[in-house]
């Protein structure tokens, strides 16, 4: 892999690039792939056709870097989640940044539980896979799914995700990855509870109305560009800070300010 800013190096080490700069400090990043023109999904309806090896590289070193994996349930049925693990090559590196020899906990959100508590995802957990709801979900399937993993509960009648991710933070650690989908990435960017967007941008173009990365956003998200790096494949491997939309209102009201204005 390239990097191309905020330097020039010819071959980066992933790990590199998106080591978090402060272990103890909360962080949520989302890790998306995208084609160029902005779909979220392959033909298929799922990720897969989207990312190359270096995008799968990253995703593998995101989770390796992480105390929790955040996704929606929508995304684990789709692409039939099973959970983590530390890929042998990430495994002496993540003890030495986490200090954890136990791989992350996949952190599924749902309100209707439509989970399978006798499948892999759970059966086969290293470390128990989490269920994070909301006090109006069925509480038979949450009885059930507390028995094979852990349930977690925030917010009345969807999960609220602050206090969710608080107490996900408080059980396994303040590093956590967020998967999608684009639904539950729509209502993280609105609550302003995510930090970093790590995309990779695929050279595809297709054309679909399928999803995008973040779902129907009603909001700004404005971002800052941290590091950018590619491959022989040519995919773009994006990191992004989440700005302050105080901040970005400063900097966007003194760009103008510093432009000339046009002819109208
Ligand atoms: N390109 C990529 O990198 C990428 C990444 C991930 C997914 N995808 C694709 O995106 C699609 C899935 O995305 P999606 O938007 O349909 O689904 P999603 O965001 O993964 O999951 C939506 C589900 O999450 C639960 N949920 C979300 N917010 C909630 C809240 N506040 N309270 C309670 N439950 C909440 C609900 O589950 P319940 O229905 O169980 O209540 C909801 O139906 C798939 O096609 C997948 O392949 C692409």
């Amino acid at each position: 892999m390239r990097q191309l800013l905020p330097e020039a190096v010819d071959a980066v080490d992933p790990w590199d690039v998106y080591r978090p700069a402060d272990r103890d400090a909360p962080l949520l990043r989302l890790n998306m792939v995208t084609s160029l023109d902005g779909a979220a999904t392959d033909a298929e309806g799922r990720s897969g056709g989207l990312g190359g090896d270096g995008d799968w590289e990253v995703f593998r070193t995101l989770r390796a870097q992480a105390d929790a994996i955040v996704v929606g349930a929508g995304t684990a049925r789709t692409e039939g989640y099973g959970p983590h693990r530390v890929p042998a090559h990430l495994r002496q590196r993540r003890r030495g940044l986490l200090g954890a020899e136990a791989p992350a906990s996949i952190v599924l959100v749902s309100r209707s539980l439509a989970l399978d508590p006798a499948s892999a995802l759970f059966t086969e957990a290293q470390t128990p896979t989490t269920v994070l709801t909301c006090a109006a979900s069925d509480p038979e399937r949450r009885r059930a799914l507390g028995r094979v993993g852990e349930v977690l509960v925030a917010g009345e009648h969807q999960v609220d995700l602050a206090e969710g991710l608080a107490q996900v933070r408080e059980r396994h650690g303040p590093i956590v990855v967020g998967e999608g989908g684009p639904s539950l990435n729509r209502l993280m960017l609105a609550e302003a509870v995510v930090d970093q967007l790590c995309v990779t941008v695929a050279p595809q173009l297709l054309g679909s109305a399928g999803p995008r990365l973040g779902g129907q956003l009603e909001t700004l998200v404005q971002l800052a560009l941290r590091s950018a790096c590619t491959d022989d494949s040519g995919e773009l491997f994006l990191s992004y800070a989440v700005t302050d939309p105080a901040e970005a209102d400063q900097n966007s009201r003194s760009s103008s300010e510093a432009r000339p204005r046009s002819a109208s």
